[in-house]
């Protein structure tokens, strides 16, 4: 036992979210408590991403940063997990000679010893990779939440090879998390007031566990109550099947979003991304999806500049959101990462300068249809699920319809957790603001 605290700071992806929570479990199982912020802490622990060079740089830059702490209280010891642990190994200790500790993805269990060594004045590092971990007995301790949604890690891994991805690297090989544990942990939440979880996996539509495929699990989690909303991420377009649109038809509560992720909407660009379709794949999955879920969001990931992009491609990218026009995209310039297959077979051969102006074009396109479908949205009624307080007014909450748009509205009576009909007065491109209507 030890009266230590423990400090998790998270970067990077909604799985890595996840995965601090698992590991906050496992060190207050430990007998660390945890504490409140980095001043407080015997031991910070940051959670990283390794996608793009900009997402290592942060954590570098906060490494840095926290020497000053180091230099003031001598105990402290920081450790690096996730991504940037697994893809630079002891490394990292060597560049950043404030870290104590390194510990991938797959190792989190050995936490513990590793804190002890390090207590004894060691540096310690655990990379190991796993087949088969899924940490899927350990209930995660809710690190950030809100006491409405929490996200629930149904696999692991990847091994799809897109060429530009660093994932399969730094998180190894994919294996489902058995479905039981999946459905207890939804239901437990539920039963503890929670009434939204996010089932996450790098492709949730591989997810397989016996008989068990993606679409079985949904229907299972979506009948522990029509009360629990689900929603999930990631799907890849290779693998969204019509079987999961029918089972989303027949449960309300599974959430109509869908984060689609292309890359590009050129079927060159596809190919040497090794994304496995094509743009006419693309588009009959995002017909598919209209015919059997009305009014269902599409969202996406596009990447600007991958190797050997021309004006032409570009454009076939534009041509593909003004087709789609999509609520949400998350948009980024294409960062070559050490040891993927663009980097080892292709030239970064896209200028920064000419990545930037592609990137943001993209961005005001997206800007201007993500508006436009808003203005669409002006008139509609929708129940949403109350969140919390606005961030601007303390007489405004503010919660999300099913298809994951924040809808801002007078408080009135509505309290955080419960669903209340809003109808939409007016909109930006990224919110919408309504009024209670029940
Ligand atoms: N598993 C998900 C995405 C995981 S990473 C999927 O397959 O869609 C999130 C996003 O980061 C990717 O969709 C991609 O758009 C972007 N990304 C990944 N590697 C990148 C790189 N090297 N440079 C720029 N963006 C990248
Ligand atoms: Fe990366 Fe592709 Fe796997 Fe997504 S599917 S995590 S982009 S390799
Ligand atoms: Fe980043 Fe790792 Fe997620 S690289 S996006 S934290 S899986």
């Amino acid at each position: 036992m030890t009266n230590e605290r423990v400090y998790i700071e998270t970067y990077g992806c909604q799985m890595n979210f996840a995965d601090s929570e698992v590991v906050g479990s496992i060190l207050t199982g430990a007998g660390y408590g945890l504490a409140g912020g980095v001043e407080e802490a015997d031991f910070v622990l940051i959670n990283t991403c390794a996608i793009r060079d900009n997402a290592e740089q942060r954590v570098r830059h906060r490494v840095r940063e926290l020497r000053a702490l180091q230099n003031r209280r001598r105990g402290l010891r920081i450790g690096i997990l996730g991504c940037m642990a697994e893809r630079l190994q002891s490394r990292l200790m060597e560049e950043e000679d404030n870290l104590s500790f390194v510990c991938g993805p797959d190792a989190y269990r050995r936490l513990p010893e590793l804190l002890a060594q390090v207590r004894g004045g060691q540096k310690a590092a655990e990379v190991e990779l796993s087949a088969t971990e899924t940490y899927a007995d350990i209930e995660p301790v809710r690190l950030a939440s809100n006491g409405i949604s929490a996200y629930i890690s149904i696999m692991r891994g990847c091994q799809n090879y897109c060429a530009y991805c660093v994932v399969p690297y730094t998180r190894g090989r994919e294996r489902s998390r058995d479905p039981q544990t999946v459905v207890d942990e939804a239901r437990s939440l539920f039963e503890r007031g929670y009434r939204e979880v996010t089932l996450l996996g790098q492709n949730v539509n591989s997810y397989r566990c016996g008989d068990t495929g993606f679409p079985e699990l949904m229907e299972r989690v979506a009948q522990i109550d029509p009360r629990l909303r689900v929603r999930f991420a990631t799907s890849h377009p290779k693998d969204l099947g019509d079987r999961l649109l029918e089972v989303m038809a027949r449960h309300a509560n599974i959430c109509r979003c869908i984060h689609l992720p292309v890359q590009s909407g050129s079927d060159r660009m596809l190919k040497l991304m090794n994304r496995k379709y094509t743009v006419e794949w693309y588009l009959d999955r995002v017909e598919s999806i209209r015919r059997h879920l009305p009014g269902c969001s599409i969202t996406t990931d596009v990447i600007a500049g991958f190797c050997t992009e021309t004006e032409e491609d570009h454009q076939a990218t534009l041509e593909l959101f003004r087709r789609v026009r999509y609520d949400y995209a998350y948009m980024f310039k294409y960062s070559l990462r050490e040891g993927t297959y663009a980097a080892r077979h292709m030239a970064d051969d896209i200028d920064e300068a000419e990545k930037t102006r592609r990137l943001n074009e993209i961005i005001a396109l997206q800007g201007q249809i993500a508006l436009e479908n808003n203005q669409h949205e002006v008139g509609r009624e929708y129940e949403v699920l109350v969140e919390g307080e606005s961030h601007r007014s303390k007489e405004r909450l503010f919660g999300r319809n099913s298809q994951n748009k924040v809808i801002v509205f007078d408080r009135g009576d509505a309290v955080a957790g419960t669903y209340r009909r809003v109808k939409v007065e007016s909109c930006t491109a990224a919110t919408l603001l309504g009024t209670l209507t029940d």
